[in-house]
């Protein structure tokens, strides 16, 4: 499960995907990783992101924040949002439809394209950007990779 392996420094995860690949069930699942309930994250529909108070497997603090950009406009509108603030060391930031605003991406992050391949299977495909990501991937996998419970 990548959410206990993530430690206090924190990661982007860029998720892509088209409507309905399962972005949004993947950040339940990272919510639920991370002890947040997962029936508390849903995709925001008036707000750019939201954020949620959560707890590593040492139970030191992580904040999980969580973005959808799908109906972004702007780059003024995402600044304004104060999405910027919030891709800093130590937040998890999981950020649906990322590559509309890839270039506000950190360069070292996780990127994580959901495929549909029935109604109930999904194929992930992970590329690690950086070293940081590199070590988180090589982590999860060593961590026995993906585990995304339907809530
Ligand atoms: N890993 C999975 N296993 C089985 N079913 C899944 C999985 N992920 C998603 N689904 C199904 O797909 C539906 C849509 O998923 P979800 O809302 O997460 O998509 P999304 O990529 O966030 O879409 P959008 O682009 O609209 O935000 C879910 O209601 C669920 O039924
Ligand atoms: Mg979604």
């Amino acid at each position: 499960m990548l959410a206990r392996v993530i430690d206090e420094r924190g990661v982007v995860v860029a998720l892509e995907g088209p409507l309905g690949a399962g972005k949004t069930v993947f950040v339940k699942g990272l919510a639920a990783g991370l002890e947040i309930d997962p029936s508390s994250v849903s995709s925001p529909t008036f707000v750019i992101a939201s954020e949620y108070e959560g707890r590593g497997p040492d139970g030191s603090p992580r904040r999980l924040i969580h973005a959808d950009l799908y109906r972004v406009g702007s780059a003024a509108e995402l600044e304004g949002a104060g999405y910027l603030d919030w891709i800093v060391p130590g937040h998890v930031v999981a950020v649906e439809w990322a590559e509309r605003a890839l270039r506000w991406l950190p360069r070292d992050h996780l990127r994580v394209s959901l495929e549909t391949l029935g109604r109930d299977r999904r194929r992930l495909h992970v590329q690690a950007t950086g070293p940081r990501s590199v070590q988180l991937a090589t982590k999860w996998v060593e961590a026995g990779g993906f585990a995304v419970q339907l809530a």
